[in-house]
C-alpha cells in the first residue's frame, strides 16, 4: 500500500470496509456478479463517471450512460464494448445544465421500458467565469448540483418500482467532494447564486459539493420515513487528475508533471478515483447503509454545514421552489 503522508486528505490506510485509497474501482467490486442490475450513470464520457460506467458493464450491469455529447458518449461505449463485448450499454443525451433537457432524458428512459437500480449523479464542471444557464441559473449549481436533483426526483418513482418489482434495494450515489468544506464560506447565501459580483469561480464548485451532500442527507431521511427500499450516499474521489480542470489551462499545463511528482502522495489515478462511487453501487456490505459520506470506500468526515438537517431541508426547498419557476 505505501506510506501515507499526514497531509494527504486523499489517502488512508484502510477504512472499515477493508479498502484503502489505492484500491480501484475493478479492486473493490471484484468477483461481485451484477448482471441483474440497471445503472445510469451522468457524465458517463469521461474521468471518473467514464471508469465507474466501464467496471460497471464489467461486472454485468446494463449501464445507461447519460451524456451531454452522444458522440463522445458513443465513442465511450466503443471502448466498453472492445474490453467486454457482452457489455450492455446505452447512451441517451442528458444536458444538466437544461431543466428541459432533464425532462427529455426521462422521457427517452421511460420510453425503452427499463428497471433502474442505480443512479450515479456524477457529472460536474469546476471554476470558469460566471455564466448563467438556459434557464438563467448559475452554470455550476445548475450543471452539479440542481439538475442532478431533478433527474433524481423524476426518476425515484422507477426506482422504487424496481425495487418492489425485484425486491433489490436501490442505491443512489451523489459523486460529492472535500471541497465542500469551503461551500459554507460565508454562509450558504441561496439567494445570491445567479448573482455575479458575489461569484467565486471555486466557492461556487464548493457550494454545489456541499449541496451534492445534503440533497443525499435529505433524500435520505425522506426515504427512510417512506420505508422506500433505497439509499442514498455521496461519495468523495478524492483528487484526482481529470479533464475537470479543463477551464483552468495553467494546471492542465502542468498537472503531467504533478502528476509524476505528487501520483503516489496526493493524487489518485482515475480508477482509484472511481472506486468509492462503484463500490457504492454495487458491494453488498453497504446493503442499507443510507445518508452517509464515503471516502475510499469507508466512512468519511464531512463538515458540521454538511450534516445539517435545517440546512439540507432549507436546500431542498429553494431545489423546489427554483423548479417551480418552470413548466414543462
Ligand atoms: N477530479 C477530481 O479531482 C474530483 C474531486 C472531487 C470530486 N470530483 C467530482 O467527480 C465528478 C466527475 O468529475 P471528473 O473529475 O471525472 O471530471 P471530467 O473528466 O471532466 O468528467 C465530467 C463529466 O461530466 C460531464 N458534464 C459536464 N457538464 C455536463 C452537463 N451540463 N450535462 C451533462 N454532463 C456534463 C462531462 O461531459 P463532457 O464530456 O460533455 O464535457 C464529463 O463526462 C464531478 O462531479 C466532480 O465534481 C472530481
Amino acid at each position: 500500500m505505501g506510506w501515507v503522508p499526514w497531509w494527504s486528505e486523499s489517502r488512508s490506510s484502510g477504512g472499515v470496509f477493508g479498502f484503502t485509497s489505492y484500491a480501484t474501482a475493478e479492486e473493490v467490486t471484484h468477483g461481485i456478479d451484477a448482471s441483474h442490475l440497471t445503472a445510469i450513470i451522468t457524465g458517463a464520457t469521461s474521468g471518473i463517471g467514464f471508469e465507474s460506467a466501464r467496471v460497471l458493464a464489467k461486472r454485468g450491469t446494463r449501464v445507461v450512460m447519460a451524456v451531454r455529447n452522444v458522440g463522445s458518449g458513443s465513442k465511450a461505449k466503443e471502448l466498453i464494448l472492445e474490453e467486454t463485448p457482452t457489455a450492455q450499454v446505452l447512451v441517451l443525451e442528458l444536458n444538466l445544465s437544461s431543466l428541459q433537457s432533464v425532462h427529455e432524458f426521462y422521457k427517452s428512459f421511460t420510453a425503452l421500458n427499463l428497471p433502474l437500480n442505480i443512479l450515479i449523479n456524477n457529472a460536474g464542471i469546476l471554476g470558469g467565469p460566471f455564466k448563467l444557464s438556459s434557464d438563467g441559473l448559475e452554470l455550476q449549481f445548475a450543471t452539479n448540483y440542481l439538475g442532478h436533483f431533478l433527474l433524481t426526483k423524476l426518476l425515484l418513482e422507477v426506482m422504487v418500482g424496481t425495487v418492489k418489482d425485484m425486491g433489490v434495494e436501490g442505491r443512489i450515489i451523489n459523486v460529492a467532494s472535500d471541497a465542500h468544506r469551503f461551500g459554507f464560506a460565508g454562509g450558504f447565501q441561496l439567494e445570491k447564486l445567479d448573482d455575479e459580483k458575489s461569484y467565486h469561480a471555486y466557492l461556487t464548485y464548493a457550494k454545489t459539493k456541499l449541496a451534492n451532500i445534503l440533497h443525499a442527507n435529505e433524500l435520505s431521511r425522506r426515504l427512510k420515513l417512506e420505508g422506500a427500499n433505497v439509499t442514498v450516499n455521496s461519495a468523495n474521489p478524492g483528487i484526482v487528475v481529470t479533464r475537470i480542470i479543463r477551464n483552468y489551462r495553467f494546471l492542465e499545463i502542468v498537472a503531467p508533471f504533478i502528476e509524476s511528482l505528487l501520483a503516489r502522495l496526493m493524487l489518485k489515478t482515475i480508477p482509484q478515483g472511481a472506486a468509492t462511487q462503484c463500490f457504492l453501487a454495487l458491494h453488498p456490505c453497504v446493503n442499507g447503509v443510507s445518508g452517509k459520506y464515503f471516502g475510499n470506500c469507508s466512512y468519511s468526515k464531512r463538515t458540521r454545514s454538511a450534516s445539517d438537517p435545517k440546512l439540507a431541508q432549507q436546500l431542498w426547498e429553494f431545489s423546489e421552489f427554483m423548479l417551480s419557476l418552470k413548466s414543462f
